[in-house]
């Protein structure tokens, strides 16, 4: 069975969303702000309370959820806030696709699907691929944020990054369980409405390595989203 897809007729939705070339930021935003990435964002609790704190940062919501992107949208357009756009598109598509290298002053991910299943990890979004392909994305010093509730993939991303070479740990471990200034998610709610911790990572993508010396995505052939299954808003 198929989800109904919601139209959504939000001034701050990107509607047409498989851009082959880079998205015209500064005509979406009206600015030239920095811009923020989060991606899964849900209904759009965190991207709401950052952006409002942050009204001088451009914010790009992203989810494949078309009823993530409505309610998110209708958050947005209640609060009246002015420096976010919600876009609905798959995250490795819009950083190969869909943005300039070193465009990104901040890029948040809270609470990705887990798949907490041994023989399900490798359909994580956030592996060693996803890690090299995002640190090209980031602006040099640029803030990679990265919450989920499950040990497992904490230590999983820990790993990873830890070898690689262009980012920098700004906590003084690998995560913590608070981060002053840092809004709650819905799922980041619901886990701690049961008692459970979030680990919260904090890295840089490092100034003092400029991009050619990042190591390099490995090439991904035949990479494909298939949107004519998704429906068309
Ligand atoms: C568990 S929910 C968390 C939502 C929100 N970040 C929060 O903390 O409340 C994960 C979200 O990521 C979205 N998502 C999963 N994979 C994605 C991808 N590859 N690109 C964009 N969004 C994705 C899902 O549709 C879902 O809305």
């Amino acid at each position: 069975m198929t989800q109904r897809i919601i139209p959504i007729t939000s001034a701050n939705f990107i509607a047409g969303r498989t851009p082959d070339q880079p998205l015209d930021l500064p005509a979406i935003f009206g600015n030239n702000q920095p811009l923020a990435l989060e991606i899964g964002c849900g209904t759009g609790h965190f991207v709401l309370e950052r952006a409002r704190k942050q009204p001088e940062t451009n914010f790009l919501a992203i989810d494949i959820y078309n009823k993530g992107c409505h309610k998110t949208c209708r958050k947005i357009d209640e609060a009246g806030v002015q420096n976010v756009r919600v876009m609905r598109i798959e995250a490795r598509w819009l950083l190969d696709k869909g943005l300039q290298p070193e465009s990104l002053s901040a890029v948040y991910i809270n609470c990705p699907d887990p798949w907490p299943k041994k023989r399900h990890w490798s359909r994580r979004l956030v592996n060693r691929e996803f890690l090299l392909n995002l640190a090209q994305h980031l602006e040099p010093g640029g803030d990679f944020f990265f919450s989920t509730d499950f040990d497992n993939y904490a230590q999983s991303v820990a790993e990873q990054i830890r070898d690689l070479n262009g980012y920098h740990n700004m906590l003084q471990d690998e995560w913590t369980h608070y981060l002053a200034d840092y809004p709650i998610s819905k799922y980041m709610q619901r886990f701690l409405d049961k008692g459970q911790q979030i680990y919260y990572m904090h890295y840089k993508r490092d100034a003092g390595v400029p991009r050619h010396l990042l190591p390099s995505p490995p090439v991904r052939r035949g990479f494909r989203f298939d949107w004519q299954k998704v429906g068309n808003d």
